[in-house]
Parts: structure tokens; sequence; C-alpha cells
């Protein structure tokens, strides 16, 4: 048995995702967890709510909220609306939370005694009109690398430079507009990343089997050069900048930088998952000095997410010279867009989360975003291209199956899994067929071939289609029962057995379908002895048909939802 930490990338505090979000994160490492487990992997789920930074205190003053209730508020939302997804974290945590203060505050301090965190004497810009530093998101302007006239100044959204806001052409302020700015003196802490630069690159070139996004990504930053980065902001929400476990002297009024706590946390909810039980044991998955070891470490991230996780994130672990563990596998996603563009959480464009479910149930959407998971490259959802994903996979393939075969059985043998005769050479091809494809979806699950995956899923359900159109279970029952009674046995058994192979996809409809069969739940990987996987559910057994699995999307309801949320051209 294995040990497998999984990490998705925390998302934002400001309001519910929407499913590019879903598809380039936590949906992925939802469907490589539920794999993972069902191999009977002891398998961790982490991910929290990103809560500090500008992020967090722009949409709490939209909302009207002091920042501390709008993040209580909004992390609940969050926590429900992914559970009400199917997303099978182990612990949902918060980046606020205390034990990532201490961390946090903790990391800085041995990085700073490692000589790889200084304090420097830095321009910023400040707000004349709102008398105030400009961090981050709280000022925008012209991308300097690729014009981009509404760039963040910690990153520009359009080509993913990471910006400082002193880099940005004719800036203003997010708060009121202003563009009365100007450049003041104020002091922060830097972590010298290049000091770091040899060691992360060595780190990297470990690493030779990440995806060719993740690749790239390290390397452009890499070979650009490290800069040392500014990880703190003027800020009153976030993690206060402690010396000697006291508030740091000429710094009272700050506070660490969003994206120096934020992966932190990682291990900070870790710790919150341990103290919640008495027999867990957070260190077991994080410190190589306790075992983590033997841990593999996979990471679930959109590709703007790369840079931080490849070198700010292990600057500090690594600087710290502490017994860390640090990630293995770290699996990128391209962007999901909505049609033409992109979607966008402050321009309120696409479907979010919570609106998702309102029309439909979360497989349908499961079912889209990992068929079409933007692996290879950008993908664009399309409300045809999820009709059509519906449609013909789970109704017309996966549906129709296992309603026939159910229909079937309780018309002809009365609901019961029927008795008699022995598998023929019909059998032993579908053995074959099934062995295979399933070997196929193992190895593409295991590589986190999202898309791969799914195919190689939709082929073992055709296979079933394919079987039962030529058996014929529906003729044999004219001449010869027995051979009509081990097509049914030996179909029902397949659904059976979907029913565990598409659970990490569609947990909903995989579950409902496992009942008809009185599956163990959750359930185990099947091995590869198909023959054996195939009779597991006994003659003698009554199977019942579970009411409609899917339900098929017609031109009405897109034009609706088309109206409703847009997209369309
Ligand atoms: O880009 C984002 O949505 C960030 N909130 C991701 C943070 S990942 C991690 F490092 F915390
Ligand atoms: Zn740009």
């Amino acid at each position: 048995m294995a040990r497998i930490l999984i990490t998705s990338a925390l998302p934002y505090i400001n309001g519910i995702k929407h499913l590019g979000n879903l598809a380039g994160s936590m949906l992925p490492a939802d469907a490589y967890a539920r794999f993972q487990r069902a191999r009977g992997h002891d398998t961790l789920y982490i991910c929290a709510t990103d809560e500090h930074g500008t992020p967090a205190e722009l949409a709490a003053a939209a909302a009207g909220q002091d920042v501390a209730t709008y993040c209580e508020e909004q992390h609940v939302l969050q926590h429900d609306v992914g559970r009400a997804f199917g997303l099978s974290w182990d612990h949902f945590g918060r980046s606020s939370s205390p034990q990532n203060h201490r961390l946090t505050q903790h990391f800085a301090e041995v990085l700073e005694a490692q000589g790889l965190i200084e304090e420097r004497v830095d321009q910023m810009v400040y707000s004349i009109d709102d008398r105030r530093f400009l961090p981050d998101r709280y000022i925008e302007g012209t991308c300097p690398h690729c014009g981009f006239e509404k760039a963040r100044g910690d990153q520009c959204d359009n080509c993913g430079n990471l910006l400082d806001p002193t880099d940005l052409k004719d800036p203003y302020s997010v708060i009121s507009g202003s563009r009365n700015l100007e450049v003041r003196d104020t002091k922060h802490l830097y972590l010298l990343q290049t000091k770091m630069a040899d060691r992360i690159r060595a780190w990297v070139d470990g690493h030779p089997d990440w995806p060719t996004l993740a690749k790239s990504i390290a390397y452009k930053h890499l070979d650009e050069g490290l800069i040392d980065r500014g990880i703190t902001r003027d800020l009153a929400w976030g993690v206060p900048v402690t010396k000697d476990g006291l508030p740091r002297p000429g710094m009272e009024e700050k506070v660490f930088y969003v994206w120096f706590d934020a992966p932190i946390e990682y291990i900070a909810a870790t710790q919150e998952w341990a103290e919640a039980a008495p027999d867990r044991d957070w260190r077991s998955w994080w410190r190589t000095d306790a075992g983590a070891d033997d841990v593999r470490y996979v990471q679930f991230m959109g590709k703007d997410n790369v840079a931080f996780h490849t070198v700010s994130f292990p600057a500090t672990i690594l600087g710290s010279e502490e017994p860390w563990k640090s990630v293995d596998m770290l699996k990128a996603f391209n962007w999901l867009n909505w049609y033409g563009g992109k979607f966008s959480t402050s321009n309120k464009r696409g479907v979010f989360m919570d609106a998702a479910l309102d029309i439909l149930p979360p497989d349908l959407w499961r079912w889209y975003l990992t068929s079409n998971s933007p692996e290879g490259s950008d993908t664009a959802f399309t409300w045809e291209q999820f009709a059509s994903a519906v449609n013909r996979d789970l109704a017309d393939v996966l549906g129709n199956f296992v309603n026939r075969i159910l229909k079937f059985n309780e018309s002809k043998f009365d609901g019961l899994v029927p008795e008699g005769g022995e598998p023929g050479p019909l059998e032993e091809k579908l053995y074959a067929d099934v062995a295979a494809r399933l070997a196929d979806l193992s190895e593409q699950m295991d590589a986190i071939e999202i898309r791969k995956s799914a195919q190689a899923l939709r082929a073992l359900w055709v296979v079933g289609n394919e079987y039962l159109q030529e058996a014929a279970p529906w003729t044999a029952i004219k001449t010869d029962r027995d051979r009509a009674a081990v097509i049914v046995r030996t179909a029902l058994n397949l659904a059976a057995l979907y029913a565990r192979i598409s659970a990490p996809f569609i947990p909903f409809a995989a579950e409902k379908i496992g009942e008809a069969f009185a599956q163990a739940w959750p359930p185990a990987w099947p091995t590869a002895d198909v023959a054996a996987e195939l009779s597991t559910v006994p003659a003698g057994q009554a199977v019942r048909a579970p009411e409609v699995l899917f339900k098929k999307i017609d031109d009405d309801m897109i034009a609706e939802w088309a109206a409703r949320f847009g997209g369309a051209e």
C-alpha cells in the first residue's frame, strides 16, 4: 500500500468558483484521489480556501462586510458547493487558520536565520487620494510585457508574467480609480530567490517526469533569472510579520504576501486535519524525518499557479533546510475558456459551481469537465459540446446499457440474477476486451492523463453495448434459456463493474448503479482477473433498475441556459 498526498490549488475566498477553476484543479484531483483510494492506497486529499491578500479584501469591501466575516461565510459556501460536487477532500481548510499563521511565521523566521530573507527599503505605489499603499490587486494598469490594459499589480492575466506594481504603465487605483499616485519608500521583507536559483534548478531537473506544461513554465522562470521577491504587504488582513515570535518592529502594520502563506497552508491544513482526530499524524505526511519519505506527493493546479509552486514555494521549503516533503508530481492544466473568451469571476462570465448545480446534477458537469479536460491545450466550453458529452456518452452509452439489461432481466428473469449455463467464446472475448481496456484505464489514471482516462472508461462502456448487441439475449431467450441466462448474468456483472470503475468520474450515478447490485461502497478497484470480477454478483441475487440515470439535454434547455448564462457568439 502506497501513501499518496494530493493537494489542489487553494481557491481564492472571493466567491464561488467557476467551472474553469473546478476543471483545472479540484475536479481532476478528486478523480485521482478516488481512484487511488479504490486501489487501496492510503490517500490524503487536502484543499482549503485561500483567504488572504487583496482578492479577499477587495471582495469583502464589495460585499460591504468586514473581511473576517466575509471569509467565514464564503468558506462555508465553497465547502458546501464543493461537497455537493462530490469533491472528496479529506480536509478543506482555511489559510487564515491559527495553524497557518504559526507555520508561516515559522518559515519566515527560519528563512531569515538561513540568510534568505532580508529587510529592504523599497519603492511602492502610494495613492494620495486613498491615503494608502496599493499592493497587488489594488492597482491595475498596462502590462509592460504584452500591453494588456487591465494587468494587475501582481500578475498579468493575459501573458501570465508576474509583476510588481511599479512595473505597470498608466497605473490606477482599483479602490478609487485615482491616477493620483506616487512612489514612496517603505520597508519590506524580501525572499532572496536569487541565492536559491541553482538549488531550485537542480530540484526541477530532478523531476523529468513532470508534464511538459509544468516543466516549461518552471524553466521559463529559471532561464529568465529568478528575482528576489517581496513577501510582505501593506495590508491589515493576513498573517502578521513577526520576529522572535513578537510583532516585528517597524512592520507592525504589515502582513505576509498571500502567495507566501497560501502554499504553506497545504501543510497547515494537514495540521488542521490531524488536530480533528487523535489517530492522525500530519508529520508522517510532511516531514521526511517522520515517515514522509515514502509519501508520493501530487499537486494539481492551473498554469498560472505553476511559477509559485516550482519556484517560490520550493524556495520556502528547501531554503528552510528543514526536512519537509516536496512535491513529486506537478500536474498543471491549461485554461477551460468560456466560448472564445475567459471565464471571469469579477465579470461574472460563465457558469459558476452553484449555478451549475441549480440546473443539473453534478455528474453531468464532472463528466464533461473531465472528458474535455484542458490538459494539452486551452479548451472552450460550449453548450453543444456539453450536451453531446451528456447525451452521447452518459445517456446513450452507459445509461442505456445499464437500463437495458436491468429491464430485460426484470421482464424475463423476475429481477433475479439468472442461474444456469456456462460462459462461451463471446464471454471469453469480452473478458479479454475488458481486461485490455481496464489495464489502459488504470494506466492512464496512474499517469493522471485525465482525458485519456475518460476515453478509456467510455471505451469500456462501449464494450458492454457491443457485447449485448452481439450476444443478443432477446433472441437467445426464445430458444436457449441457459444461454440467455449466461449473457444476462454477465451483462449484469458488467454493469456492476461499471459502477466501480466510473466512481472517480461520476460518483453519484456510480453509487446509484452500485446500489442496484448491492455493491460494497466506496468500491474497490477491480483486479486484472476479469472473469472473476464479472462473477461477483451471484446467481439468485435480486437486482433492480435505478430510476433514470441520466436525463438527456435537449435544444430547448440549451436555448434557455444560453439566454441565462450567455455563451454563444
Ligand atoms: O490562483 C489561485 O486561485 C490561488 N488562490 C491559488 C493558490 S494555490 C496555493 F498555493 F495556495
Ligand atoms: Zn501581459
